[in-house]
């Protein structure tokens, strides 16, 4: 049966009755399709791309031009969930009128949403943005692209003060048009009270149980990363193994000689 194509109306109704949004990322054509065939709500070009598909340290080398390829790439998979594009490191920044024009550019290769990372201090662009009737979804807490002035990848909203600065962020990244906000790296009691507080669902990753939605990084959930074992991710799938022993087997196979056999020969 053919399902109807999710839009951004159903993920504010689904915040209102009480349906718990399920938000995954995807880089390609492929995993889009298949994600959105497993029945996702959201699938989330994140620019998480620069560790889990370019290799790079961060997220702080990834472009425009990486972002819309593979925004290009993952609206070509998906037939009915909603797509949100996250803006790299540098393309919203600067000023208002360019963060506009480079959500503009993410929508125009088939994005229905950008995501930015930034709470008050992003709130002038994400009203810029919303102005010109591009969906906006923040993201505040632990966000990557400010890995330095974190001095790591902390998790945010221990202290009194952090606390209060997250509630602060969460109200004026809404105040200022955004339809959704990502909590992400957070105590689960505070991302339980902000998003009680708010009005606009809340999609969480390692902040509890008591957001609106969960997001998780496709590698991580599928279990394809070696190296990356952080607590608020649960493994899905044990692929990395499967895959290494199929690769492994094509090898030997080659080697010995018994692939191709007649029956992949013309
Ligand atoms: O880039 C990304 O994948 C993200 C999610 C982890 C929320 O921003």
């Amino acid at each position: 049966m053919a399902m109807r194509k999710t839009n951004i109306l159903d993920l504010g109704r689904m915040k209102a009755e009480r349906a718990r949004i399920v938000m995954i990322t995807a880089y390609d054509a492929l995993f889009s399709r298949i994600f959105d065939e497993a029945g996702v709500d959201v699938i989330l070009v994140g620019d998480s791309l620069g560790q889990v598909v370019l290799g790079y340290p961060d997220t702080l080398g990834v472009t425009m031009e990486d972002m819309v390829r593979h925004t290009e790439a993952a609206a070509r998979g998906r037939k009915r969930a909603f797509l949100v594009a996250d803006m790299p490191f540098l393309s919203y920044q600067a000023s208002p009128s360019e963060a506009v024009r480079n959500a503009g550019r993410l929508l125009r290769a088939g994005a229905e949403a950008v995501k930015l990372e930034g709470g008050r201090n992003a709130a002038g662009t994400i009203r810029a943005i919303a102005s010109a009737d591009i969906p906006v979804m923040g993201h505040i807490g632990l966000t990557p692209q400010s890995v330095h002035r974190m001095g790591g990848y902390r998790v945010q909203g221990r202290t009194d003060l952090q606390r209060e600065r997250l509630q602060d962020d969460a109200a004026a990244v809404q105040e200022a048009g955004a339809f959704s906000v990502v909590l992400e790296g957070m105590p689960a009691a505070l991302a339980a009270e902000i998003t009680r507080g708010l009005s606009i669902p809340t999609i969480g990753i390692g902040a509890g149980a008591g957001c609106d939605g969960q997001v998780l990084v496709m590698q991580d959930l599928l279990g394809l990363l070696d190296d990356f074992r952080p607590k608020f991710v649960r493994r899905f799938g044990e692929l990395r193994k499967p895959v290494e022993d199929a690769v492994a087997a094509y090898v030997e196979a080659v080697r010995d000689g018994s692939f191709p056999g007649k029956e992949h020969s013309f």
